[in-house]
């Protein structure tokens, strides 16, 4: 079975979790794209819905799916996002698609927030296959590369890339991640840093594991 296929069985899954009248939060990515699709066939029982990008934003409107403004809804019932790397407590590495910011803003807010990732991307250690995103002020780039390569990282500048916010990402690699907690803690006092890949504080509440036989749920 082919990724793209274990990133759908996960994403058609994770409409079960979906109740009528909810506000639903929406990532970003290719796993999400394939739950768009889904939930564009459950769209009239929906409240609406809530992007975490403006890509996601174009793809909800396109399938006539309602989008509110974070600000306009009390509350946000469920968010469903996929990620790049999740570890056993279901803390995840999140931002290859360079959206992390608003992610991490709806995981927070959520009541709910459901993981969903193909089996490629379970690992003991965060930090293992992929590296940690880091949403920058533009000016303070080299500033904040500078303290990263203190800590013993190496920061990679995301070239010609800016996200929906007009910063700027750090793509960082061989980061301690022994204690994703702390280390989270760490980089968000880096002045500069807006926010990291890193979900650590906010992990997700249920991760949604597709394998070749089946999805799991942990
Ligand atoms: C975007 C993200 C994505 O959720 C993450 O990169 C996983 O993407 P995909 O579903 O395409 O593998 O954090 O900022």
């Amino acid at each position: 079975m082919t990724q793209e296929a274990l990133k759908k069985n996960v994403a058609e899954f994770a409409l079960s979790y979906i109740k009528p009248g909810m506000i639903v939060g929406v990532g970003t990515g290719s796993t999400v794209r394939y739950l768009i699709e889904a939930l564009a066939t459950i769209k009239h029982q929906l409240e609406g819905t809530v992007a975490s990008s403006i890509e996601t934003e174009n793809l909800l409107k396109i399938h006539q799916i309602p989008v509110y403004d974070l600000n306009s809804v009390n509350s946000v019932d469920i968010y469903l996002d996929g990620a790049d790397e999740a570890n056993a407590h279901r803390y995840l590495i999140k931002g290859r698609g360079g959206a992390l910011l608003r992610e991490k803003i709806i995981a927070t807010v959520a009541k709910q927030f459901i993981g969903m990732i193909d089996e490629s991307k379970q690992v003991d250690i965060l930090g293992e296959k992929a590296p940690v995103p880091i949403e920058t002020i533009p000016m303070a780039r080299s500033y904040v590369a500078r303290q990263l390569v203190k800590l013993k990282a190496d920061p990679v500048y995301r070239e010609n890339y800016k996200t929906d916010n007009g910063n700027v990402i750090l793509d960082i690699y061989n980061l301690n991640l022994l204690n994703p907690v702390d280390m989270e803690t760490r980089l968000k006092q880096i002045t500069g840093v807006v926010e990291t890949g890193i979900f650590a504080h906010r992990p997700a509440d249920l991760l949604l594991i597709a394998k070749k036989n089946g999805v799991i749920v942990i």
